[in-house]
């Protein structure tokens, strides 16, 4: 998956945030190709999940600040996403073979989605 500049948002901030969770599903997606241990790939999984957390904080810090009204909305996004990860890494530590193109593929593409639709909304709304 490589960072587009349709992905971008228009806050050098936050746009650096999002790059950097593109970085750890691609460092994920080659670990998973090349069949890295199962601990190193865990390290990793927990990368992700607890930048991503940092990410989420960090916009839900925003979004109190200035009064957003879709707070609770876009939360829950973010808790249902956290949630999916500790259900994925809680198999994969369980059973190696859980891990699955179709999990990556579902992580990078909630991220595209909730970027393009949900992040891009607080954004007008908040910045413009
Ligand atoms: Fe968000
Ligand atoms: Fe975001």
């Amino acid at each position: 998956m490589s960072w587009s500049k349709e992905y971008e948002i228009g806050v050098p901030e936050i746009d650096s945030q999002h790059m950097k969770i593109v970085d750890y599903i691609n460092e994920l997606y080659i670990a998973f190709m090349n069949k890295t241990h199962v601990e190193k790939l865990s390290q990793i999984i927990d990368g992700l999940k607890n930048y991503s957390q940092q990410h989420f904080t960090y916009e839900e810090m925003l979004f109190q600040q200035y009064s957003y009204a879709l707070t609770k909305e876009h939360k829950k996004e973010h808790d249902l996403f956290i949630e999916k990860i500790n259900e994925f890494s809680d198999s994969y530590k369980r059973n190696p073979n859980t891990l699955t193109f179709q999990v990556l593929y579902f992580l990078q593409k909630w991220l595209i989605d909730h970027i393009a639709q949900s992040d891009k909304k607080y954004v007008a709304q908040l910045f413009k």
